[in-house]
């Protein structure tokens, strides 16, 4: 391992609130993203999923990057000097996590401080939500060194960008900062720096307050359907809810009962009490 930190420490975790701060911690190499890296960033997501002190999982950067994309030196020629082998065990390491974050049981929102790079699309795109600096600088820069967008990168442009967006992004590897990139849709939304943790905070309670269980589910459903067509869209969805009420069959039963009975809330302006709801 040729990461300077102990393993531990590559990626930095604190807990506040119930929403986890989670900081790939490689400050001085941008944030690239080692196979220690990789590694560590896999079990910080298996302590969390299920923690009952957590509720949101924010993904940030120490220092001026959120991720310098793949570790060109560990990751690539480390890994190339192992043979096959080192190269598909790296890209087990790193998609593995990354497909982690597309399906995670938490709520997750991307907090985009600086730099993003190449592979840093695979955890920006399994984010739920991304926030991002306006001062961030975002770049498919594989074409600059040699190669096309690979891991996933150029899915995520088509799937985010328009094609043309798309294109022009990959083939010229020209970065942009996080106003454009907010515009082209690969985030949110971009606010200055010095907001944007406040930003995502807000955002986060926002999420606290709903059925945790129903998040779940909406997430998923949105990433699915994606790629059914409307009937098949349509039964998925009933099918996902039947499922969702074998979790937690009395949110929605409380939810329609504050709305048409207490008159506590309006479900077209904010959630229910979830602290009124009888345990799953
Ligand atoms: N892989 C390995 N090391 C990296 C990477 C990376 N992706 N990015 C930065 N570093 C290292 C540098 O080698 C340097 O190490 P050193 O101090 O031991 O010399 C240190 O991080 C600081 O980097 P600087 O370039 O000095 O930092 P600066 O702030 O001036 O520039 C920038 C930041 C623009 C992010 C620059 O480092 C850069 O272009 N990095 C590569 C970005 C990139 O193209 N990543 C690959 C995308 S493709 C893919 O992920 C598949």
């Amino acid at each position: 391992m040729s990461d300077e930190l102990p393993q531990s420490d590559i990626v930095a975790v604190t807990v506040e609130h119930r929403i986890a701060w989670v900081s790939f911690n490689r400050p001085d190499k941008r944030n690239a993203m080692s196979p220690a890296l990789n590694r560590r960033m896999m079990e910080v997501l298996d302590e969390l999923e299920f923690s009952a002190e957590v509720g949101v999982v924010v993904l940030t950067g120490a220092g001026s990057a959120w991720t310098a994309g793949m570790d060109l030196k560990d990751y690539f020629r480390e890994a190339e000097a192992r043979g096959l082998a080192g190269v598909r065990m790296a890209q087990r390491e790193s998609y593995g996590w990354w497909r982690r974050l597309r399906w995670y049981q938490k709520p997750t929102i991307a907090m985009v401080n600086g730099w993003c790079f190449g592979g840093g699309y695979g955890p920006l795109f399994g984010c739920d939500l991304a926030f991002a600096a306006e001062e961030a600088k975002f770049g498919l820069s594989e074409i600059n060194w040699g190669i096309l967008p690979g891991g996933g990168a150029t899915k995520v442009a088509v799937e985010l960008m328009s094609l043309r967006d798309a294109m022009y992004h990959a083939m010229t590897g020209e970065p942009i900062d996080g106003k454009k990139a907010a515009e082209w849709k690969l985030v949110n939304e971009a606010v200055p720096l010095e907001k944007l943790r406040d930003r995502v905070a807000e955002v986060a309670h926002i999420l606290l307050k709903k059925n945790p269980v129903a998040l779940k589910a909406t997430k998923d459903a949105i990433r699915r359907v994606c790629e059914m067509t409307y009937d098949n869209a349509e039964d998925y969805l009933v099918r996902a809810q039947e499922a969702a009420n074998s979790y937690d069959n009395e949110g929605r039963k409380e939810g329609i009962r504050q709305f048409i009975d207490d008159k506590s809330f309006k479900p077209g302006l904010g959630s229910y009490d979830l602290s009124r709801q009888k345990a799953p």
